[in-house]
């Protein structure tokens, strides 16, 4: 293990210690966090060490993108378990500001994430993701041409950061990595922590309602609103949940879908006590098991071939 990461408060040095880095030719690989980081964070910075010479993670609790009735205040903080964390993953650059570095004035320009951000999540969390897309821009601008590391566990996440990236001409790779799962396939998140004994036990319902959509799918369901109906039900099933949405979507477009022909996501978001819990897993149809003839088409394809 390295000595641990260098911690940078100032926009100005950090600025310089990358400039010098890419005047040297290194790559850098940059991964954005709010922090209380776990082993899903930590995948995310091992990927941006892989591919990278210098690898740059952000550790700033973004007051723009919660709710006046949101968790800002009690969103988890502990910096010196996070360099811990950095260190084993090998990060070099910690970039930790304050939050008058990152708002020195109160009413700055904004940027909105579009009408992308105003459905799912945006629907029940107006303004998140024009607050998500406002540090977002801000960190990239700070951090120059790099590879961002994004996770697949926040889905509609990653579908604005990469609009935004290609809208906005940042030089910026934006990388999507696979959601971290713990052995019972809670997707890991700061914000579990805020879950009691029966509550962590009954947010495995998220995972598995992905699970049984995905197997219908496979099983040849072919009806976005049945798969739907499916999610939903699972997880009114489950007493301690309280559903907040469940959908069938057009991965790239996020609008949901009729019939199920191509690459789908299921996006899930329920409430277990106080915590506001999401999750999504990738379908594709095209490559599920054909309920009428008993093969894969692919399989199928190559047979007839
Ligand atoms: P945060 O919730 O700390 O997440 C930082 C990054 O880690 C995000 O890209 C998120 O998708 C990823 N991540 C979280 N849990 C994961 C898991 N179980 N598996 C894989 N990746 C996971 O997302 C944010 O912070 C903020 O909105 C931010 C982008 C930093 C802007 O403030």
């Amino acid at each position: 293990m390295s000595a641990g990461p260098r911690v940078i408060e100032r926009i100005k040095e950090l600025r310089e210690v990358l400039d010098i880095a890419r005047a040297k030719g290194e790559r850098v690989g940059f991964v954005p966090t709010m922090g209380f980081l776990h082993e899903g964070h930590a995948s995310l910075m091992r990927r941006a060490r892989r591919d990278n010479d210098l690898v740059l993670v952000s550790i700033f609790v973004n007051p723009l993108q919660f709710g006046p009735k949101e968790d800002f205040a009690a969103y988890p903080r502990d910096l010196d378990r996070d360099l811990l964390v950095c260190a084993e993953a090998g990060v070099d650059l910690v970039f930790h500001p304050g939050v008058e570095e990152m708002y020195p004035e109160p009413s700055a320009v904004t940027v909105s994430a579009g009408p992308i951000g105003e459905i799912l999540e945006g629907r029940t969390r107006p303004g998140h993701f024009d607050g998500v897309a406002t540090v977002v821009s801000k960190l990239f601008n700070i951090a120059g041409p790099c590879s961002a590391y994004f996770g697949e566990k926040d889905a509609q996440q990653l579908v604005v950061i990469r609009r935004l990236a290609r809208s906005l001409d940042f030089p910026v790779e934006v990388v999507g990595c696979e959601t971290v799962r713990e052995p019972d396939g809670l997707a890991m998140s700061s914000r579990n922590i805020y879950l009691s004994g029966d509550e962590r036990t009954a947010a495995t319902v998220l995972s598995r309602a992905l699970e049984e959509a995905a197997a219908l799918i496979r099983d040849g369901e072919r009806s976005g609103p049945k798969v739907q109906e499916a999610m939903a039900a699972r997880i009114g099933a489950e007493p301690l949940a309280e559903l907040v949405y469940a959908v069938c979507v057009d991965p790239e477009t996020l609008v949901e879908a009729a019939e199920l022909d191509g690459p789908a996501l299921l996006a899930v978001a329920a409430r277990v006590g106080k915590a506001r819990l999401i999750d999504n897993m990738k379908a594709n149809p095209a490559s599920s098991r054909d309920a009428r003839t008993g093969t894969s088409t692919a399989e199928a394809s190559i047979t007839k071939g």
